[in-house]
């Protein structure tokens, strides 16, 4: 009974969700897809050409939107659960921290990428402290990934929570890439502490 009163308050809610709404409306997954959109709109990342890595793909508007700017690159997209097939897009399910997950990876492009996007985040434990962490450790360990393998002037764009972890996660990413920036897309609800971290350029002494 409970039950059905809370999914019926988030229903409810959701269809006055502007971005939830026109998300079905075009075609998307998830209102998330607002957000990459945003993103893409003000640091203009993805090329037609471009070779892109979608870190916690699931359930996939973000590669979805990949998709159709990408047309003469190559999308990989991974999750630790399934996600429906997409035209022109390759699907790893698995966990990124495995380490054949990341072998797996390299094989695929053979060459270092363009962009890496992640918009992961861990099952939330209501613990608001704890996922804030869990979050960054998961944003940490990307950009740990894409150092490895991003090319010179490639992209690194990651989801964190503002909370103890930005700090430290902000100065390593500062001695590891030429530009850093901050962006919370409108699309991000206000009452949520999820900000995006936006890297361009791996410093070379950082590889
Ligand atoms: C907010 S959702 C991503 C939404 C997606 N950007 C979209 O537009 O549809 C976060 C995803 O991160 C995934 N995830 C969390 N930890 C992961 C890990 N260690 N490896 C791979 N995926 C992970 C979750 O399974 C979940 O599907």
């Amino acid at each position: 009974m409970k039950k059905n009163k809370i999914s019926k308050n988030w229903l409810a809610k959701q269809r006055k969700d502007p971005y939830f709404k026109e998300s079905k409306i075009l075609g998307y997954r998830s209102r998330a897809v607002f957000k990459i959109i945003e993103m893409n709109k003000k640091f203009k990342f993805l090329k037609k050409n471009s070779l892109l890595i979608d870190l916690g793909s699931s359930p996939g508007s973000w590669t979805q939107f990949a998709g159709k700017e990408i047309t003469k690159g190559k999308i990989l997209a991974v999750d630790i659960i399934p996600m429906k097939k997409i035209d022109n897009v390759d699907f790893i399910n698995g966990d990124f921290l495995d380490k054949d997950i990341f072998e797996k990876i390299r094989v695929y492009f053979k060459s270092k990428v363009d962009v890496v996007l992640s918009d992961m985040a861990p099952n939330t434990s209501g613990n608001k402290e704890m996922d804030t962490y869990r979050t960054g450790e998961l944003c940490l360990n990307a950009m740990n990934l894409s150092k490895k393998i991003l090319q010179d002037n490639g992209v690194f764009i990651s989801k964190l929570f503002m909370g103890s972890v930005f700090k430290d996660i902000n100065e390593t990413a500062k001695k590891s890439f030429k530009k850093v920036a901050i962006y919370k897309p409108l699309a991000s609800k206000k009452e949520s502490k999820e900000i995006y971290i936006y890297c361009k350029g791996v410093l070379k002494n950082d590889k």
